[in-house]
């Protein structure tokens, strides 16, 4: 059964809906360890609730991206952590950790990837450049984590209409429901097949042969 340990910084519906498509046999994994920034994430609260060990651990209390790394380094390899699942989580994944999770974090973004991407553009920032923007569709996309905001490998993307939308509050709902959906699809297609990278899209069903 793959380990997995979730990173989230708020309210944690992501979260949620993950953990219960696994307690429904759905994603063939464990939740073994919720790791937050913020000491008030609803996520923290629901982990503690469910009995699934809990951390804090904020960066500012780190001298550097490295050391930051290390102290979650040890927390991962003292659950022994086979994945890592972004959901909601508001601050950078340090370098040293991507290097030993490699194509083994795996994200979400509330709209369609590569527009509406990038450091800053996070949560209703997001919804409200793209109602800014006048475009009838957003979507979500799931990726998988490199060392550039929003840029690594995609797994999954679905398209949203938002042209009845009146509000960036309107969009965020809808998409939202899209991702309690997306996201348990793109863990269980992760999990359950080998996949390659090509083209910086992940490739469900291939092997790489290099
Ligand atoms: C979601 O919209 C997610 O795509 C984004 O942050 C939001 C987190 O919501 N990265 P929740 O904490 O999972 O409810």
């Amino acid at each position: 059964m793959t380990r997995i340990a979730v990173f989230a910084s708020g309210r944690g519906s992501n979260f949620q809906s993950i953990y219960h498509q696994i307690k429904a046999g759905y994603i063939p994994a464990r939740v073994v360890v919720l790791i937050s920034n913020k000491e008030q994430a609803g996520a923290l609260t629901f982990a503690r609730e469910q009995g699934i060990p809990a951390e804090v651990v904020q960066p500012e209390a780190f001298p550097n991206p490295e050391e930051f790394g290390k102290k979650l380094l040890e927390i991962l390899q003292h659950h022994r952590v086979d994945w890592i699942v972004l959901a909601g989580y508001l601050k950078k994944i340090p370098d040293n950790v991507v290097e030993a999770y490699a194509n083994r974090i795996v994200n979400i973004h509330p709209a369609l990837l590569p527009a509406f991407g990038g450091k800053g553009m996070y949560g209703m920032r997001v919804h409200q450049a793209v109602f800014a923007s006048g475009a009838k569709v957003s979507g979500v996309t799931v990726h998988l984590v490199n060392t550039e905001y929003d840029a690594g490998p995609i797994v999954l993307q679905k398209c949203v209409d938002i042209s009845d939308c009146p509000s960036p509050e309107a969009i965020a709902e809808k998409v939202l429901a899209i991702e309690h959906q997306l996201y348990p699809q793109a863990l269980k297609l992760l999990l359950e097949n080998p996949f390659s990278i090509a083209n910086n899209r992940v490739m469900i069903g291939t092997l790489n042969n290099d």
